[in-house]
């Protein structure tokens, strides 16, 4: 089912870094607050284009307002090109709910994190969660150049204030290559947890370089899918029903689940449709669910509790979902 949307005041623009703005939204009703907001969760905005793009957002622990940071991507769809060409200060837009898919282990005894380039938003949400825990955690940030690393001096700032954190920045424009993650990530222990986000040639190379170490605690946030998403279609036809609604849906061979579901009228919270933001996780009944997306861990997608219809199928026969 869709979820309920909240009206927020876009209250500030910020330049960032180069092409980089944050969007800091307020509750519409002065008396009213956000759910508060936690570290590696994200919000939709729903733009005035019709397009529905979720972001991170960095200011743990607030309510009085949403903060998430937008780069004006070249291979853009849309939204974020909408955020820096058309979005305005006192403009009024739906959000949705946080969702949170990349949780901080807030007891771990250390952490260490790993953001690239615009990937630094759920990263640094989290380092500043860390030092308010005072909790032990090293941040490697690596971007292009340092005029493109958004919140570098908030970051510098924070680790000056708090010894138990430290930081190793990479501007590729000063180092002259590329970061040797195997070397920055090598030498903890196997109690750390360690979180990552950004490109996905780096994501790729972050898991590689923590299954070479041994490290068993990896989490990470994917904000696209590396490569296009394999064909995520009905391989044969199935049938839905849907708990809530009371509705039984025929999925026919071919065609996406969500696309089914909306196709019959039903209600459904949708946004990447490419199985990285979870806004369309659905509750699992019963059925023999092909995972496709990049959220669910092995353990989630074996419990079976819940699926991203944008691109996890029914393999045959009969789903069962809580919509
Ligand atoms: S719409 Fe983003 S995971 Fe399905």
């Amino acid at each position: 089912m869709s979820s309920p949307t909240l009206q927020a005041l876009v209250y500030n623009l910020r330049h960032e870094a180069t092409g980089i703005v944050s969007v800091e939204l307020r509750p519409v009703a002065p008396a009213t607050a956000f759910p508060v907001v936690e570290a590696g969760a994200h919000i939709d905005l729903h733009l005035g284009n019709g397009l529905v793009r979720s972001y991170s957002l960095t200011n743990p622990g607030e309510s009085h307002r949403c903060v998430v940071a937008v780069l004006n991507d070249r291979h853009s769809r849309g939204g974020s090109r909408y955020v820096h060409e058309q979005l305005r200060v006192g403009q009024v837009i739906p959000i949705g709910a946080p969702r949170n898919h990349f949780r901080l282990q807030e007891d771990a005894p250390r952490s260490v994190l790993l953001a690239g380039g615009i990937g630094v938003t759920p990263v640094f949400a989290m380092f500043q969660r860390l030092a308010a825990l005072h909790r032990p955690a090293h941040l490697i940030y690596c971007a292009r150049s340092r005029a493109e690393a958004a919140f570098v001096g908030e970051i510098e700032a924070l680790v000056r204030a708090h010894p138990m954190l430290s930081l190793h920045a990479h501007f590729d424009d000063e180092q002259g290559r590329p970061p040797q993650l195997l070397t920055l990530l090598d030498g903890h222990a196997a109690d750390t947890h360690f979180y990552a986000c950004g490109p996905a040639p780096m994501l790729e190379a972050y898991e590689r370089a923590c299954a070479q170490l041994g490290q068993g605690h990896v989490h990470l946030e994917r904000f696209a899918a590396g490569a296009p998403v394999a064909d995520t279609s009905a391989a044969v036809g199935y049938s839905v029903e849907l708990r809530k609604s009371g509705k039984t849906v025929q999925v026919a061979p071919g065609v996406v689940l969500l696309d089914a579901l909306l196709n019959a009228g039903v209600a459904l919270d949708h946004s990447c449709r490419e199985g990285v933001c979870g806004a369309c996780e659905t509750k699992v009944i019963a059925g023999d669910v092909e995972h496709r997306d990049l959220i669910l861990t092995e353990q989630e997608r074996a419990a079976n509790k819940s699926m991203m219809i944008c691109v996890s199928r029914c393999r045959a026969g009969h789903l069962v979902l809580d919509a």
